[in-house]
């Protein structure tokens, strides 16, 4: 595995870039500044190389504005309303980041510190293990956090994300990744086109600052019927409210499951005229999909790129969106003596029509 170095962090930390290859030459260079996917090269149908992903040649890019491309994030993936929980009888007020509320962990999140890699190789593929502690109160969480999350690129061209945590205090968990993906090849247009399918009955209806209103909805007979393959496009601009709400697809759908924690099928997504594929099953409850609505041609990526409105979309695997204060979603409080444990596949292949 290469590593070269690719910058200082503002704290100082020298930072590196790791890259993962495998005997079908996919290719993944991955750097310790927040867990960020830099580049991810998969074929097409013709066995053409290209960067599926969104994000930037340098770290100068990532430090200046960067809507979490490609990063890991923490302690908490998605809204926490107001910025404030109560956990065992006690208030606990968050950074807020994003209008009132509290999103993807705070103003300094996972995505933004160093963490510390060890290169791995193994039967399965090769990889890093990136560990990060976060302190007692930081951006307002409780406890101590050990998080350990393991990227394996495997000999079958799929990326495996393997979280872990343990705490020293009762405190809100939910670790996701968020790369943004364009099958089709990074800035080579809108997503709108790409063909999906998600494993999802239900989904989260949310209130214009894109809180859960509480309830999990049906899907039957609304534009978050995913069921049947289906492009992004086809009921994006429909006069929905929930549309309205997202700007988009800004969701996060309830993944079908028989049991809890199961590795099961969660998305499937085809870019037609690539032949691309992308399938993700995951352990968590849930995925935020997001259809790239706040992308608006203001940010230059890679070898010049212009990410216009819609240029890439992020499924990131997780528990559902303001758990700690929605008492009917799936619990995301880890405690003492526990291990917060969760798994997710991202599979690329490539489909003949
Ligand atoms: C959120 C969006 C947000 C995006 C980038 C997604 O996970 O759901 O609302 O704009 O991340 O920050």
């Amino acid at each position: 595995m290469e590593r070269t170095p690719f910058g200082t962090a503002p704290g100082g930390q020298p930072v590196d870039v790791y890259t993962l290859t495998n005997k079908s030459g996919v290719e993944a260079r991955v750097t310790n500044y927040g867990g960020i996917i830099l580049s991810l090269r998969v074929p097409d149908r013709h066995g053409r190389f290209d960067d599926v992903v969104l994000g930037y040649d340098s770290l100068a890019g990532y430090l200046a504005e960067s809507p979490y491309f490609g990063a890991l994030i923490g302690r908490y993936g998605n809204r926490i309303a107001r910025g404030r929980f109560t956990l065992d009888g006690q208030q606990y007020t968050l950074a807020t980041n994003n209008g009132v509320n509290h999103l993807h962990g705070g103003l300094k999140g996972f995505d933004k510190v160093v963490w510390t890699a060890e290169p791995f190789e193994n039967a399965q593929g090769m990889g890093l293990v990136f560990t990060y502690v976060s302190p007692d109160g930081e951006e307002g969480y409780p406890g101590t956090l050990t998080a350990r999350v393991t990227y394996t690129l495997t000999g079958d061209n799929a990326l495996v994300f393997d979280y872990h945590a343990t705490t020293d205090k009762a405190t809100p968990v939910n670790l996701t990744q968020h790369s943004y993906f364009n099958l089709a090849g990074d800035g080579k247009g809108d997503i709108l086109g790409h063909v999906v399918t998600l494993n999802a009955d239900r989904f989260v209806p949310i209130d214009p600052t894109s809180i859960p209103l509480g309830d999990l909805r049906d899907v039957t007979g609304t534009p978050f019927d995913f069921r049947r393959p289906t492009s992004i496009g086809a009921r994006i601009r429909q006069d929905d409210e929930q549309l309205r709400n997202g700007q988009g697809y800004d969701h996060s759908v309830v993944l079908n499951k028989s049991g809890a924690s199961e590795l099961t099928l969660a998305a499937h997504v085809l870019e037609p005229t690539s032949g691309r594929v992308m399938e993700i099953h995951t352990t968590e409850p849930g995925m935020q999909f997001y259809s790239g609505n706040f992308l608006d041609g203001t940010l230059k990526g890679k070898k010049g790129a212009v990410y216009h409105h819609r240029y890439g979309f992020a499924m990131e695997t997780q528990h559902l969106p303001d758990s700690p204060n929605q008492l009917g979603f799936p619990s995301t409080i880890l405690r003492p003596g526990e291990h917060y444990r969760s798994r997710s596949v991202y599979s690329f292949s490539v489909s003949a029509v």
